[in-house]
C-alpha cells in the first residue's frame, strides 16, 4: 500500500498520537503550503499595488488551469470564484427576476450552507422548494417545471454519489432549469468529469477538504458563453469595464461575471502549489483515490459483524472518502464522537450519522491502530 505522510510532515508532528479521521472536514495541509504563504507575502511586498498584475495574469488563472484539468472541463476561462461556495449559490440565486417565486428541487440531504439558505428563503415565500430523496428526482421533473436544481455529487450525510446515470437523467429532464452540482466532497476526492455535461451544469467546490489548501478558494464552473446577470455582483464581475462608463451594469464575458469583490488570494498560492506538486511526481486523484479505498476496505474488513451492519454503504465504489455509521440517536453519535476523541480519534457527526473521513496521510499502520482502539468501544463490538 502507498504512503504519502512525507507530504504532511507538519501537521503529523503536531498530532503525533493523534488518528485524524475527518479528512472529509479539515484535512491536513501538505508541508509545501507554508512555502506558497510566504510567495503570498513576498509578492505583495515587492509588488505592492502592481501585486494584482501578477494574482489576475498568473496566479487565477493557473487555478482554472489545474481546477479545469482535474474535472476535465474545457473553459478555464469560465470558472468563476469565491470564499465560500454559499456566496456562489447565493449570486446564482440572484440571476432570477426579484419579484419571481423561484421553483427549485433539491435533496433532502444537502449541506446546511444550501439547506439553510433555501429554508429561510422559502419562509418569505421567495423561493418553492421539492426536498427529495434521490430516488424521487426523476418522477419530480417529470411532473414540474423547475428554475434551480440544487444537488450535491457526493452526499455529506452518507458518502453516497450521486450516480453519472442520475446526473445525465437530470439533465435530459431539466428543461431550462439551471442545475448546481455541489461537488465539495467529489473534487479532489475521486475522479471527475464533467466534460458531457459542462454546458448543462454549474459544478462548485472548494479547498479546504480534499484539495487540501485550507480556508477561502472555492470556485464554480459556468457553461461557456451563459449571458446571466447576477443582481448580487461586485466589482471583480467585470474588470474589463472599469474604466469605461456603461449605462447597463457590464459583466465580463467569461466566468468572473460570477465574481464577488476584494478577497483575501492566498489560498489561490496554497493550491496552485500542492497541485502543481502532484503533478510533477505525477501522482493523480485515481492514484489518491485508490489509496483511500484501501484504507477504507482495511477498516471495514476489521470491523465486526454487528458494527459493520451499522455502515449505511460498504461498497467503498458507490462512495466519497468518509465512512458513515447510523446511530439510533443524535445522542449517541455525539457521544460516540467524545468517546473517540478521548482514545485520540477524530471523527464527526451530523445529525444521527457518525462519519469516518480517509486522508491521504493515513496509512495501514494507522487503520490497524484504530481497528484495535476502537474493539473496546461496546458500539463496535
Ligand atoms: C456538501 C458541502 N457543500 C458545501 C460545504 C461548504 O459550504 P460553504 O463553502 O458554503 O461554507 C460543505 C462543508 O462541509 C459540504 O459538505
Amino acid at each position: 500500500m502507498s504512503n504519502y505522510k512525507n507530504y504532511f510532515q507538519d501537521f503529523i508532528k503536531e498530532n503525533p498520537e493523534l488518528l485524524h479521521l475527518a479528512g472529509h472536514s479539515h484535512h491536513y495541509w501538505p508541508d509545501i503550503t507554508k512555502l506558497a504563504i510566504q510567495e503570498a507575502y513576498q509578492d505583495a511586498s515587492k509588488h505592492v499595488d502592481l501585486k494584482w498584475n501578477k494574482i489576475f495574469g498568473e496566479v487565477v488563472p493557473k487555478t482554472q488551469e489545474i481546477i479545469a484539468k482535474i474535472i476535465n472541463f474545457d473553459h478555464p476561462e469560465w470558472i468563476a470564484f469565491a470564499p465560500n461556495t454559499h456566496e456562489l449559490l447565493c449570486r446564482v440565486l440572484s440571476t432570477f427576476p426579484m419579484k419571481k417565486e423561484i421553483r427549485i428541487l433539491t435533496s433532502k440531504h444537502e449541506f446546511h450552507s444550501a439547506r439553510r439558505q433555501l429554508q429561510r428563503m422559502a419562509e418569505e415565500d421567495q423561493v418553492t422548494v421539492d426536498w427529495v430523496e434521490t430516488s424521487e428526482i426523476e418522477s419530480k421533473l417529470k411532473e414540474n417545471q423547475y428554475d434551480l436544481i440544487y444537488l450535491s455529487h457526493v452526499f455529506f450525510d452518507s458518502g453516497l454519489v450521486l450516480e453519472q446515470e442520475t446526473i445525465k437523467k437530470i439533465i435530459e429532464l431539466k428543461n431550462n432549469a439551471l442545475f448546481l452540482l455541489d461537488g465539495y466532497h467529489s473534487f479532489c476526492a475521486i475522479p471527475v468529469d464533467i466534460k458531457a455535461f459542462q454546458d448543462d451544469l454549474f459544478y462548485l467546490a472548494g479547498s479546504y477538504k480534499y484539495a487540501q489548501a485550507g480556508e477561502g478558494l472555492c470556485f464554480m464552473t459556468v457553461p461557456k458563453d451563459c449571458p446571466l446577470r447576477p443582481r448580487n455582483t461586485g466589482w471583480f464581475a467585470s474588470f474589463e469595464t472599469l474604466e469605461e462608463k456603461t449605462d447597463q451594469v457590464a459583466y465580463s464575458p467569461n466566468g468572473n461575471r460570477f465574481n464577488g469583490a476584494t478577497r483575501d488570494f492566498t489560498p489561490h498560492y496554497r493550491f496552485n502549489k500542492i497541485w502543481e506538486m502532484y503533478e510533477s511526481d505525477q501522482l493523480s486523484i485515481a492514484d489518491i483515490s485508490e489509496h483511500i479505498k484501501e484504507l477504507q476496505n482495511e477498516f471495514i474488513k476489521h470491523l465486526s459483524s454487528s458494527a459493520k451492519a451499522k455502515l449505511i454503504c460498504t461498497d467503498v465504489k458507490k462512495l466519497g472518502h468518509f465512512l458513515t455509521f447510523q446511530c439510533q440517536s443524535h445522542q449517541e453519535a455525539k457521544l460516540l464522537y467524545e468517546e473517540l476523541l478521548n482514545e485520540q480519534i477524530l471523527t464527526d457527526f451530523r445529525d444521527t450519522s457518525l462519519r469516518f473521513g480517509f486522508g491521504m496521510y493515513l496509512d495501514s499502520s494507522d487503520i490497524q491502530k484504530l481497528s484495535h482502539k476502537i474493539q473496546k468501544i461496546p458500539f463496535f463490538q
